[in-house]
């Protein structure tokens, strides 16, 4: 069952220009040192960030809260597979919110994904629960 969604559009310029502006005081509020990593060593440094920031937005949506001040916007987190596809972690305060919307039995995956086209970066999360003892969807018996 999907528990939450949630969307987000940020502007990259508008990214570049709080970078410019505010330089590693934003960097280090917002981003973890993985994210950081993959955006300074790219050639869109703005364009990652901003990939990165519509979805700890889209994150906060799908999880029911929003972004409220003072949120530590590290609790929610993108790293990449090795095939590039993105995946969302979430730790302190918003683990703790994804617990208290799990149903009993269930567990939750967080899908996330994102596009950019300059100067719009673009992101969607959907939260699922999935029962913890339903078997792989190959595996269950033919009804
Ligand atoms: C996935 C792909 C279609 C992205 O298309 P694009 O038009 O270049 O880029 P978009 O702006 O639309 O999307 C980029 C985002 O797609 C996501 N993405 C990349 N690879 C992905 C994958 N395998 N599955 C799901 N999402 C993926 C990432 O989140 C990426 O942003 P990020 O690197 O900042 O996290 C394209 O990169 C592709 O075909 N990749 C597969 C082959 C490949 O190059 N693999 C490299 C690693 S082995």
């Amino acid at each position: 069952m999907i528990l939450g969604i949630g969307t987000d559009l940020a502007n990259i310029d508008r990214i570049q220009g709080t970078l410019d502006r505010f330089g590693d005081r934003f960097r280090n509020r917002v981003f973890t040192e993985t994210e950081q990593r993959k955006a300074e060593r790219r050639a869109d440094t703005a364009g990652t960030y901003a990939k990165r920031w519509a979805a700890k937005e889209a994150c906060s949506k799908a999880l029911g809260t929003g972004l409220r001040m003072g949120i530590a916007w590290k609790d929610m987190a993108v790293s990449n597979l090795r095939s590039g596809q993105p995946v969302m972690q979430v730790t302190g305060w918003a683990e703790e919110r994804l617990n208290e919307m799990t149903p009993e039995g269930y567990e939750t995956i967080i899908h996330v994904t994102l596009t950019d086209d300059h100067p719009w970066a673009q992101a969607f999360v959907v939260i699922e629960a999935r029962p913890v003892s339903e078997p792989a969807a190959e595996s269950a018996p033919l009804p």
